[in-house]
């Protein structure tokens, strides 16, 4: 398995997979090859979206984007937002930890302070994902459970 920058070209694994992830009731954004391009490939405040790919699949891929004033997470402006997704088939074998290391590196490298992730309460190996990568929980909105990761380490 390798990390790279996610290219257009990865557009339609990456939204074939997050159907799947429709499916499974694990999404319930949109899921569409237009909507990948434009938030995760061309919005203009992507820090990094990086994939994980393996003899030309992708694998899955996480998004780093910095949050704008009144982004529609209603994240404090100027930390990161990170989105994960995983192809189902390659779930649990260290994807998603192997994309953390890349975004968190992003993350200093962008001189973020923190990272937030915004997961379904209901949604429990999302919850169990962030929280081993270190993400703490930190506020509750109305069925989402926030947890926020210190870029420079606990208490910086
Ligand atoms: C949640 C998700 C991102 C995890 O990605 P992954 O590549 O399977 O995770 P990894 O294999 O790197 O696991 C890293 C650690 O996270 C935790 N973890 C991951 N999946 C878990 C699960 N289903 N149950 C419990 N803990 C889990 C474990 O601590 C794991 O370490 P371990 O395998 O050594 O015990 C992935 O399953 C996914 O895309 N789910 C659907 C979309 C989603 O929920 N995204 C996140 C919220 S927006």
């Amino acid at each position: 398995m390798k990390t790279r920058d996610a290219t257009l070209e990865d557009v339609k694994q990456m939204s074939a997979f997050l159907k799947e992830l429709t499916a499974a009731g694990k999404r319930s954004s949109p899921d569409d090859e237009a909507f990948v391009q434009r938030y995760y490939i061309e919005d203009p405040a992507k820090i990094r979206c990086t994939v994980a790919e393996e003899d030309g699949v992708v694998l899955g891929f996480q998004s780093l984007k910095r949050a704008d004033t009144g982004n529609e997470w209603g994240v404090e402006p100027g930390w990161g937002i990170i989105g994960t997704h995983i192809r189902p088939s390659a779930a649990r074998r260290g994807v998603g930890r192997a994309l953390f290391a890349v975004s968190s590196a992003a993350a200093e490298k962008a001189g973020l302070a923190k990272i937030d992730a915004t997961i379904a309460a209901t949604n429990a190996e999302g919850l169990a994902y962030y929280e081993a990568m270190g993400l703490r929980t930190y506020r509750t909105p109305e069925g989402r459970i926030c947890k926020s990761f210190d870029v420079a380490g606990p208490g910086k």
